[in-house]
């Protein structure tokens, strides 16, 4: 027996005929009436008063009706309460580069939580390359990075190029510079790069910044991380090329001028499985646009 077979016995019974519960069930009678008979044979008990018009129930067929309304309806419940269960367990694993931390990542993870109070964030700080393989493997839905990385089965979003701007000592000349600083001017200062990794990262941008332009900065030294690069900048011990929204993090005696090159910018994607059809990853796109309006950031919107 199949809930079918109730939902078609019910019908009869409610509808007290064969011919208007096929209309309503939008069946044609004569399968209609083959499975009440094949209800009828499975029981082993007859349902309906034969020749009755209206059509009757037996005393059993309409115990059984009791019964089948209850199934049915206990069938729905379980329905919407498992729909439920799945809505409120839905987690967005969130591959990120650390440097996305200090600008507007915490907004935008704040906003997604507010908008969608049932789509669970869990946030994991990773390299691009080591992101790629996150998403293959099913241990995150989405990444942010700034490093231009291809792969077939991964779809990647251009989300923004943010401008890049100098991290100096207040004391330093080029911290007087504060409507902008070009890179030939930076070539005789030592430049700390970061995050130290064994792939293709923002310090490669930053190096393939300056072989763009021919130049070359005298000194070069990788650090683990932004926060490193910006402290030692903050002591004086040299440079640091660093996005716009790292200007939020305050060192005493630190100041941000912006580089003039148009190609100083660095571009922040959001890459994803290909053919991912995901409504949370949406809602999070959505997001990201809500805070680019909000901080008047120029983007070009795609459509997932
Ligand atoms: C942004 O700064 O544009 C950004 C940061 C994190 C995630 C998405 C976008």
């Amino acid at each position: 027996m199949e809930l079918r077979h109730l939902k078609y016995f019910v019908a009869v019974v409610e509808e007290q005929s064969f011919t208007r519960a096929a209309e309503k069930l939008f069946i044609a009678q004569p399968p209609l009436s083959r499975q009440v008979q094949n209800l009828e044979s499975e029981l082993g008990i007859q349902l309906f008063e034969r020749g009755s018009r209206p059509l009757q129930t037996t005393a059993a067929g309409h115990y059984f009706y009791k019964q089948a309304l209850k199934i049915l309806s206990q069938t729905e419940e379980s329905k919407s309460m498992a729909k439920r269960v799945a809505l409120q367990e839905r987690t967005v694993n969130i591959g990120f580069v650390g440097s996305l931390l200090y600008g507007l990542l915490p907004r935008i993870i704040h906003l997604l939580r507010q908008q969608r109070p049932n789509i669970q964030t869990e946030l994991v700080e990773m390299t691009a390359s080591e992101q790629i393989q996150a998403l293959k493997e099913g241990i995150i839905d989405v990444g942010f990075s700034r490093t231009r990385l291809s792969d077939s089965s991964i779809r990647r979003v251009l989300l923004r190029e943010e401008r890049l701007m100098v991290a100096v000592h207040s004391s330093h000349e080029v911290a007087s510079m504060q409507g902008g600083v070009s890179l030939e001017q930076l070539v005789n200062e030592s430049v700390f790069l970061y995050p130290r990794t064994n792939g293709p990262g923002y310090s490669s941008q930053v190096k393939a910044l300056f072989t763009e332009y021919g130049l070359e900065p005298r000194h070069l030294r990788e650090v683990r991380e932004i926060q490193l690069a910006l402290g030692l900048a903050a002591a004086g011990e040299g440079i640091c090329i660093v996005p716009e929204s790292a200007q939020m993090m305050h060192f005493r005696h630190l100041s941000y001028v912006p580089l003039l090159e148009d190609a100083a910018v660095s571009p922040i994607f959001l890459t994803m499985r290909d053919m991912d059809e995901s409504e949370d990853i949406r809602a999070l796109l959505d997001c990201v646009y809500q805070v680019y309006d909000l901080e008047a950031i120029r983007y070009d919107r795609v459509i997932l």
